[in-house]
């Protein structure tokens, strides 16, 4: 199953692209929600929570909650579920809070 439309995002779907999920290559559209594109490749676990470790996955859909928050491209706590697919992005399940870069 694919999302083919957002409820807050407008997103056109590009052509095909490859991206990373967890060190593994996978398959999307250009421009459409990451948490879409993990879901229609039957990732649905996208975090685990800080105190009990238990997986979240979509819930919102819409940027409101943190279900979602995965590790992009280095970036901790990214909503993916409103956050646009491209081309190369490193995509990794997040545990816990996530620790930001000290870019010092
Ligand atoms: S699923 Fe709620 S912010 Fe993404």
């Amino acid at each position: 199953m694919r999302v083919e439309e957002h409820p807050i995002i407008n997103f056109t779907r590009g052509k095909k692209v490859n991206f990373f999920f967890n060190g593994r290559e996978v398959e999307g559209y250009e421009g459409e929600p990451i948490a879409a594109a993990l879901h229609a490749e039957g990732i649905k676990v996208l975090r685990h929570t800080h105190n009990k470790n238990r997986p979240r996955g979509f819930y919102c859909a819409i940027g409101n909650c943190s279900s979602c928050l995965m590790k992009v491209d280095g970036i901790p706590n990214v909503r993916v579920c409103v956050e646009a697919l491209r081309e190369g992005m490193h995509v990794q399940t997040q545990s816990g809070r996530g620790e930001l870069r000290d870019n010092n």
